[in-house]
C-alpha cells in the first residue's frame, strides 16, 4: 500500500462516516436523543473536512472540465456496470425486494446525473441558471421545477427538495 492507496481509503472511510452519522443524527433525533443528534452531525461535518483534505491531497480535484468528465465516467459505469450486475445478482439470491429497488433507483438516477453532466459540460461557461430539484425517497435529480409526481418512485411533489 502506498501513501496514495491510504489517502483513497482513508477518503471512502470518511465520506462513509459522515453519510452513516447523518443517518444516526436522523435516528437519534426521532428517538428524542438531540444532544446525541448534534453530536453525529457535528463528528459528520468533521468528516467531512477529513475527506475533503484527503481528496484535495491525492489530486482528486481537478478543474471544472475535468471534474466533469470525471463524474460522467462515474456515473456511467455505475449504470452500465456495476448497479447491472449488483441487480442481476440481488435477484440470483432472492435477496430483499428493498434490497433490489435500492439498486434499481440508483441505478436510474446515475443514469440522469450522467446525462445533465454531459449537458452541464457541453455547456461549459454558458449552462443555463436553473435550480434541481432533487427526491427525498429515491435521488431523482430534475432540472427547473419538481413533477407532480416522482417518475421514477411515485413520491408526490411535496417530497422533492429545491436545490439552489
Ligand atoms: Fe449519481
Ligand atoms: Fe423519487
Amino acid at each position: 500500500m502506498t501513501t496514495q492507496d491510504n489517502l483513497k481509503e482513508a477518503f471512502a472511510g470518511e465520506s462513509q462516516a459522515n453519510r452513516k452519522y447523518l443517518a444516526f443524527a436522523e435516528k437519534a433525533d426521532h428517538e428524542g436523543y438531540k444532544q446525541v443528534a448534534k453530536l453525529f452531525r457535528a463528528a459528520a461535518a468533521a468528516e467531512t473536512v477529513h475527506a475533503l483534505n484527503h481528496l484535495r491531497v491525492m489530486g482528486g480535484v481537478g478543474k471544472t472540465a475535468d471534474n466533469l468528465r470525471n463524474a460522467i465516467d462515474g456515473e456511467t459505469e455505475e449504470f452500465r456496470e456495476m448497479y447491472p450486475k449488483f441487480i442481476e445478482q440481488a435477484r440470483k439470491e432472492k435477496a430483499s425486494d428493498a434490497a433490489i429497488l435500492s439498486f434499481d433507483v440508483a441505478n436510474k438516477v446515475e443514469k440522469i446525473h450522467a446525462g445533465l453532466y454531459k449537458n452541464a459540460l457541453d455547456n461549459l461557461g454558458k449552462n443555463k441558471e436553473t435550480d434541481y430539484y432533487v427526491c427525498s425517497i429515491c435521488g431523482n435529480t430534475v432540472e427547473r421545477s419538481a413533477p407532480d409526481k416522482c417518475p421514477i418512485c411515485n413520491a408526490p411533489k411535496e417530497m422533492f427538495k429545491r436545490i439552489d
